[in-house]
C-alpha cells in the first residue's frame, strides 16, 4: 500500500461514516489519499473530517471558483493509482453506470482511466430494484470491481443484503488489488485475438463474427499486471491496448506464421483467436461474377493448425487454447486439451444466446492439464481475463 495514490470517492450514504475509518486505515499503512465526496456526501461526513484525517484537500464542490480554475476533477483522476468508492449509493452506481456528471464524485469518475473499485451500501428493497442491479451488471461488465455489501441488520431497520462490506474485506481487497497488480512480472505472455479472414476473391472473404474481446482483455490485464505482452490480432474494431507490442494480421496463414516466430521467445501462450479452419483452395484474381441460375461451388481446404504447431516446438512454454464449441462442450474440449498438448484450455458453448461473440460477457469453462473441469458462471470478459491470469500467475509462482 506504501505510496500507492488512492482516489477514495464517498457518496451520501448512512455507512459514509464508515469511510473516515477505512481512510485512517488506508493512510496508516502508506497509502496517499485523496478524498472526493458526492454533493450530497456532505449530510453524512464533514469534508474536514476527511482533509484532516487525509492532510490532503478535499475535492466536495465542483463549481467553486478554485477547484473549477484548476479542473480539479481531472487533476486527481490524473494522479491515482485506483479509485475506490465507499459507500456507494444507488443513485452514484446510477450515474456511474449512465456517465452523468454533475458532481465532483461522478466527474472524477468520468474522468478517471484506471481500475475502480466500489463497495455499494444501501437498504434492500433499494440493492434488489432491477434498475440497481443493471446498473451494477453494466459496470461489472465494464470491469468495474465490486466489494458486495453483506447480509445484516440495515440502518433503515430491518436485516438483508445491503450492508457496507466489513472495513477488513476492504482493506484486503485494495491491498489485494495492489499485490496483485505486478504479479506477472516478468512473463512475457503472447496472446492472439479476433477472427481471420481468408480471401475468396478481391472482395470477398470467409471470415467469423469474433470481435476479439476476449484476447484484448486478456492482453489489456496482462499488462496491467506486469506482463510483456505482445498481442496477434485478426481484424477488429477495437484499439489495441496501451504498451502491448501489436502485431495485425488478416489470414490464418498470417496469423500462424507471427506466432510461430514469437513463440519460441515467450513464456505463455493464449490463443484466444477464433481461427479460420477453411481458406479457399484458389483465389480469384477477378471478382467471382453472380450467375442468375446454378449454385457457385468453392472449394476450401484446412488453414495449418496452430496450436497443433506449436505444439510441435513447445519447451516450457505454459499454453492455453480457446475451444468454442455448439455441442459436447466439454468433451470436445477435452481432446482438443490432449491433441494439441495444452495445459489449459476455455471452453465456451457459442450457440447459447447473449454470450460469446460480440458480447461483453461469456460463460466459461476451464479444464487443466490434469483435466479437472471448473464451470463458471457468466460474467465479464475483464473478469474471465483475470481468472485466467491468476491461473497463469499461480502456474509460474509454481515453477
Ligand atoms: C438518512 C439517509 C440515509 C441514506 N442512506 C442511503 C444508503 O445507505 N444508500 C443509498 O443508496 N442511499 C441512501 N440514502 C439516499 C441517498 O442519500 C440519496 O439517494 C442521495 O441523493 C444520494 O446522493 P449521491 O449518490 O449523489 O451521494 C439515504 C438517505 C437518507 C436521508
Amino acid at each position: 500500500m506504501k505510496n500507492k495514490k488512492i482516489a477514495l470517492a464517498v457518496s451520501a450514504g448512512i455507512a459514509a461514516y464508515k469511510a473516515v475509518e477505512l481512510l485512517r486505515m488506508l493512510v496508516k499503512e502508506g497509502a496517499e489519499v485523496r478524498v472526493t465526496m458526492s454533493a450530497n456526501a456532505g449530510q453524512f461526513v464533514t469534508p474536514l473530517t476527511l482533509e484532516a484525517l487525509s492532510g490532503n484537500p478535499v475535492y466536495h464542490q465542483l463549481f467553486n471558483s478554485q477547484n473549477s480554475a484548476d479542473m480539479e476533477h481531472i487533476r486527481v483522476a490524473e494522479n491515482a493509482d485506483l479509485m475506490l468508492v465507499v459507500p456507494a449509493t444507488a443513485s452514484t452506481l446510477g450515474k456511474m453506470a449512465n456517465g452523468l456528471a454533475d458532481d465532483p464524485l461522478s466527474s472524477l469518475y468520468l474522468a478517471f482511466k484506471g481500475p475502480v473499485m466500489v463497495a455499494p451500501a444501501m437498504n434492500e428493497g433499494m440493492w434488489k430494484n432491477l434498475a440497481v442491479q443493471e446498473n451494477i451488471a453494466k459496470l461489472k461488465a465494464r470491469g468495474i470491481e465490486f466489494i458486495d455489501p453483506e447480509e445484516g441488520a440495515l440502518a433503515c431497520g430491518t436485516t438483508g443484503p445491503g450492508r457496507l462490506a466489513n472495513l477488513d474485506t476492504i482493506f484486503a481487497r485494495v491491498n489485494g488489488h495492489f499485490e496483485k497488480l505486478q504479479d506477472l512480472q516478468g512473463l512475457r505472455i503472447l496472446v492472439t485475438a479476433g477472427p481471420t479472414q481468408e480471401p475468396l476473391d478481391p472482395v470477398r472473404f470467409l471470415s467469423n463474427p469474433s470481435s476479439g474481446k476476449m484476447g484484448y482483455a486478456i492482453a489489456d490485464q496482462a499488462k496491467a499486471r506486469g506482463a510483456e505482452v505482445t498481442l496477434v490480432s485478426g481484424p477488429t474494431f477495437l484499439d489495441p491496448p496501451k504498451g502491448v507490442h501489436f502485431k495485425p494480421c488478416k489470414t490464418a496463414a498470417e496469423m500462424n506464421s507471427l506466432v510461430q516466430q514469437c513463440f519460441p521467445e515467450c513464456d505463455v501462450l493464449v490463443m484466444s483467436a477464433a481461427v479460420g479452419d477453411f481458406t479457399a483452395q484458389k483465389l480469384e484474381k477477378e471478382k467471382i461474377k453472380k450467375h442468375s441460375e446454378g449454385a457457385l461451388t468453392l472449394n476450401l481446404v484446412p488453414t495449418k493448425d496452430i496450436l497443433m504447431e506449436v505444439s510441435k516446438i513447445k519447451t516450457q512454454q505454459f499454453v492455453v487454447g480457446f475451444a468454442a464449441e455448439t455441442q459436447n462442450l466439454v468433451q470436445s474440449a477435452l481432446e482438443k486439451l490432449r491433441n494439441k498438448k495444452l495445459d489449459l484450455i476455455v471452453a465456451n458453448d457459442i450457440s447459447a444466446p447473449g454470450i460469446g461473440f460480440q458480447s461483453d460477457s461469456n460463460q466459461v469453462t476451464f479444464i487443466d492439464s490434469d483435466e479437472k473441469v471448473e464451470s463458471l458462471p457468466r460474467m465479464s470478459k475483464i473478469e474471465i481475463a483475470n481468472i485466467l491470469l491468476d491461473k497463469i500467475a499461480s502456474n509460474a509462482s509454481g515453477k
